[in-house]
């Protein structure tokens, strides 16, 4: 399990399934199959280089779970939070994370340990006291159609791969490997 998250880690029940992504149309249809099975303190990681799509999948996720207002992108902060009719979210993006002390010292475990739901960017760069996610949903560009060094198109196809580490996380992969 190279992919996972936890090198020790070796549970049969993890599920792994992945789904193909043609354009921002089919990260919406993503988004609506998954959005029905999130549950109240989910954790999600979206894993992926830069300019593959995570934010966009977020604010996917967002529109799909009612939100309609505009939606910021987290650039320069580390938590954009929203309150929704079903539950709060909470989306992270650690790609200017610094050090472990911010984690502490801004109180992000108060933010997992709720009914939010938790969507993170960039978890890799959180340090270690990152909650583990329920489901790990990671990005790529589709194979022959982007090639590394150049510049990134953004018009071409995505590749996503899940890995369900639990119960709920294992409801939302099969809902989005449903048909669309
Ligand atoms: N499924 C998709 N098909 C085609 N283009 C996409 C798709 N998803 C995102 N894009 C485009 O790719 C670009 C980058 O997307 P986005 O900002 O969501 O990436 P990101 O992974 O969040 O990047 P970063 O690591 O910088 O946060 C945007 O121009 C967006 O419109
Ligand atoms: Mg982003």
């Amino acid at each position: 399990m190279s992919d996972a998250p936890f090198g020790a880690l070796t549970d049969a029940s993890i599920e792994s399934a992945t789904v193909a992504i043609a354009n921002e149309a089919a990260t919406a249809a993503l988004a609506r199959r998954l959005a029905d099975s999130i549950a109240p303190g989910m954790v999600i990681w979206l894993s992926g280089t830069l300019g593959v799509g995570k934010t966009t999948l977020v604010r996917s996720l967002l529109a799909a779970l009612g939100h309609t207002a505009r939606v910021a992108s987290p650039t320069f902060t580390l938590l954009e939070p929203y309150e929704l009719s079903r539950f709060p979210v909470y989306h992270f993006d650690f790609y200017r994370f610094s050090a472990a002390n911010e984690w502490r010292d801004a109180g992000f475990d108060e933010y997992f340990a709720g009914t939010g739901v938790c969507l993170v960017e960039w978890p890799e760069l959180a340090g270690p006291d990152l909650p583990h996610p329920d489901l790990q949903v990671s990005l790529d560009f589709a194979a022959d159609s982007h090639t590394a060094g150049t510049d990134i198109d953004t018009e071409s196809p995505r590749r996503v791969s899940l890995l369900a580490f639990s119960e709920v996380g294992r409801q939302c992969l099969r809902a989005a490997a449903g048909a669309s």
